[in-house]
């Protein structure tokens, strides 16, 4: 008998149709992908079995009975746990206080007993093997060490049911295997898992299983060995996507960004000098916390540069806020949309046309059809899927909601960009519509700085690449260079 079984969900939300058709068998000591485009229904689907969102129509068969489940602990009472692709940890409390947040021992006067919960969570991280400390603080972790976080609250109390909503989208390729790591512990402790992702490369690396949702249905299920990936691809967009990284490699223009013996020493960042020419994309490489996203940050003003200095287009630029960079023609996607990329609150139309700090510069003599027009187009070529600009940015699904954050920068016609993890947890025919755009702006003369955690995908599109370790840069590599070389660059100092 399955562990569980999804028949014919459907759930909609007011005028958005998130699920129809929604079908899927999991059973115990398998690792089960769940595949499809951005807002096909996935985080839904599993919202639904963890108890989080409450379906319209259809069947849940949890080991053979219908059940109906009002709320995550009603979920986790009978064994269902998820990680969510949102990190919904309190950033104030520590690793020890989220792991057990609601599920805490209290004494006779209702007090959390912060001792024995530190206790538990070291003895947990241990088993593991996580890179953490219970005392730790959350809010000063990477997105890995939360997401680790969020495992660790996911299995602590005994799951049969672990679901995982794109783990890996923020993690670097070590602490990618890390969590490989996990799932197959704890599949072989015969949990069933399902497993949503956008990176191609992990599927066969971990999954045994897949279904495909498209539109809200489910549209191929049954072993990952008897499915190609093209064909998969066809099944999640509904159309061939030959060329994902085909691109046409320019002779690099006049340097338009140089940045000269930058250090920051509040992000450890030392001596960094780059140049970043009109045509060219130069990719960056390094392992989470080697200070690729500080740099990044130091360039578009967020953080104070202490000594060196950035030229723009030749001149000295002073850039001490987003504001200066924004005016001097940067603009930034970042990893984290949900903290500088994004007006959750507010409309799509509006993140994408006047958020943030374009509002500073003078908007109000802009031709407003215009302008909505043009977002209308950035949004269809790439696929947004959303009712309508009036959408609240904060109900898209999550690869949604990134495409949002590109399409604002696009608008706003920079020529600098700083394109920090752009790929992360958007779907595979959105990343070859984000490559494209890419191209594109490089071709009108655009220079182009790409921060990414996958290989393959800086392998193909950047005309070199650079690797930084530990605040530092530590090499440079061209077109056509090997993961190998680039990992040696990434890690040299541990290796050694
Ligand atoms: N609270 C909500 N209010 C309105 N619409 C919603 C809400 N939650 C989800 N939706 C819509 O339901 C659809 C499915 O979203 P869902 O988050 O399940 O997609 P997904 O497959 O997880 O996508 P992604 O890969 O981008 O995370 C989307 O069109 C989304 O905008
Ligand atoms: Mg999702």
């Amino acid at each position: 008998m399955p562990l569980l079984e999804l028949q014919d969900i459907e759930k909609r939300f007011g005028g958005v149709t998130a699920l129809r058709g929604g079908n899927l068998t999991v059973n115990a000591g398998e690792v089960h992908l769940l595949l499809g485009e951005n807002g096909a229904g996935k985080s839904t689907l599993m919202k639904i079995v963890a108890g989080i969102v409450r379906r319209d129509a259809g069947k849940m068969l949890w080991n053979g009975s219908e059940v109906f489940l009002g709320s995550p602990s009603e979920a986790a009472a009978i064994g269902i746990a998820m990680v969510n692709q949102e990190s919904l940890l309190a950033p104030h409390m520590t690793v020890a206080e989220n792991i057990f947040l609601g599920r805490e021992e209290r004494n006779s006067f209702g007090w959390v007993n912060r001792r024995a919960i530190t206790e538990k969570a070291r003895h947990l991280i241990e088993q593991y093997g996580f890179p953490l400390q219970a005392e730790w603080r959350v809010d000063r972790l990477s997105p890995a060490g939360r997401q680790m976080v969020e495992i660790c609250r996911a299995i602590q109390h005994g799951s049969s049911l672990l679901i995982f909503d794109e783990p890996t989208s923020s993690l670097s390729d070590s602490e990618t295997r890390q969590v490989f790591r996990i799932v197959r512990d704890l599949k072989a402790r015969n949990m069933g898992i399902i497993y949503i992702t956008h990176r191609m490369d992990e599927l066969r690396v971990i999954g045994d299983r897949v279904t495909v949702l498209r539109d809200g249905g489910a549209v191929h299920t049954g072993n990952l060995a008897d499915i190609p990936t093209d064909q998969l691809i066809r099944h999640m967009v509904g159309r061939e996507v030959a060329q994902i990284y085909q691109r046409d490699h320019l002779t690099p223009g006049a340097p338009l960004l140089e940045v000269r013996n930058v250090s920051v020493e509040a992000s450890r960042l030392k001596n960094i000098s780059l140049t970043l020419r009109q045509g060219e994309i130069t990719g960056m490489a390094g392992l989470i916390g080697a200070g690729r996203t500080e740099l990044c940050r130091a360039i578009f003003g967020v953080d104070p540069v202490d000594s060196g200095e950035i030229l723009i287009e030749g001149k000295p630029a002073r850039l001490t806020s987003p504001r200066d960079a924004v005016q001097s023609g940067i603009a930034l996607v970042t990893e984290d949309r949900q903290i500088s990329g994004l007006a959750l609150r507010l409309p799509i139309g509006y993140n994408v046309t006047m958020a943030n700090v374009e509002r500073i510069s003078n908007f109000g003599f802009l031709d407003l059809k215009s302008e909505t027009a043009r977002s209308a187009e950035l949004g269809g070529k790439m696929r947004l899927k959303a009712a309508s600009p009036a959408q609240l940015a904060g109900t898209l699904s999550g690869g949604n909601q990134q495409k949002v954050v590109i399409a604002k920068w696009l608008f706003r016609e920079s020529r600098i960009f700083l394109f920090d993890e752009p790929t992360r947890g958007i779907d595979i025919g959105a990343k070859a519509e984000v490559f494209e755009l890419m191209s594109e702006l490089a071709r009108a003369g655009a220079a182009i700085l790409m921060v990414s955690s996958e290989l393959p995908e800086l392998m193909h599109v950047a005309d070199r690449i650079l690797v930084m370790r530990q605040g530092r840069l530590s090499g440079e590599l061209p077109r056509g260079c090997t993961q190998e070389q680039i990992m040696k660059l990434a890690v040299m100092e541990t290796a050694a």
